[in-house]
């Protein structure tokens, strides 16, 4: 039984076909890398397990099959327990860094999405029974004793961590995370690395799509490596460094 299955899924633009027949399993606790060069089809794919994307065929099944996530809403397969982050930042740069937390966890809960600005004694109320607060939620993510200050002004770094932050808020069984660590020094990628193992620790699977391999190698348990819409392998990091066609597809491109 699996968390996360998806049996043949294809999508079509026009004449590109950004999706072919891909199928994966995602179990519980487990990080899976999703690499492949770019225009492979990697945001695509996480564009139609969280439904932003609607697929041409093919299922996608979630929680040991129980439920069927092609063709439900985005907020529904959000209330279902998938999550994410962008590979663009989409942080509200003038709310506090509390209040684009607070989105996350309103996303989630009875009260609205209107009404997280409005902070009415019953939002806070929710807040305590879904995570254990907006601030214990910052002490997890390393934005401690920052709820108060503007997301604008946070370094890129913690503007990026803050994003994760909000996708756990409506606490995910699956958080995906599309390229969390571009951008970013390698100490800032260690330490976000540290972070997505912490997540996984807390009972959370996590599917990343990361171009790095310093950081896919070590953190995940299985890759899943993509070229032209297609899945041409999967398995274990070290099996993946040796597999030729991923070499030629995507490794070799880093020299
Ligand atoms: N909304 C869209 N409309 C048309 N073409 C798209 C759209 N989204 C992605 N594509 C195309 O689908 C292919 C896969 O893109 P994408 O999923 O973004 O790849 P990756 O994330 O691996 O770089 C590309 O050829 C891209 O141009
Ligand atoms: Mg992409």
């Amino acid at each position: 039984m699996a968390l996360l299955e998806v049996r043949s899924v294809s999508k079509r633009f026009g004449g590109v076909a950004a999706l072919r027949q891909v199928s994966v399993l995602l179990e519980k606790d487990e990080i899976v890398g999703l690499i492949g060069p770019n225009g492979a089809g990697k945001t695509s794919f996480f564009n139609s397990l969280t439904g932003l994307l609607s697929i041409d065929s093919g299922e996608i099944r979630f929680a040991d099959s129980s439920l069927r996530l092609d063709g439900l809403s985005p907020d529904k397969i959000l209330e279902a327990g998938v999550s994410r982050t962008f590979q663009n930042l989409r942080v509200f740069k003038n709310m506090t860094v509390c209040e684009n937390v607070a989105i996350g966890f309103h996303a989630r809960t009875k009260a609205g999405l209107l009404d997280a600005f409005l902070r009415t004694s019953r939002h806070r109320d929710e807040e305590q029974v879904v995570f254990g607060g907006s601030a214990a939620l910052l002490e997890f993510i390393g934005l401690g004793g920052r709820g108060n200050e503007i997301a604008g002004s946070l370094p890129y770094g913690s503007q990026k961590r803050l994003e994760i932050a909000r996708a756990l808020a409506s606490k995910p069984r699956l958080l995906l995370l599309d390229e969390p660590v571009a951008g970013m020094n390698p100490r800032e990628k260690e330490e976000i690395s540290a972070l997505i193992r912490k997540i996984r620790d807390k009972g959370v699977a996590v599917f990343i799509i990361e171009h790095d391999m310093r950081v896919v190698m070590p953190l995940c348990d299985k890759v899943i490596v993509m070229d032209e819409g297609e899945k041409i392998a999967e398995g274990k990091p070290d099996q993946i460094q040796k597999n030729p066609r991923v070499i030629q597809a995507y490794l070799g491109e880093l020299d």
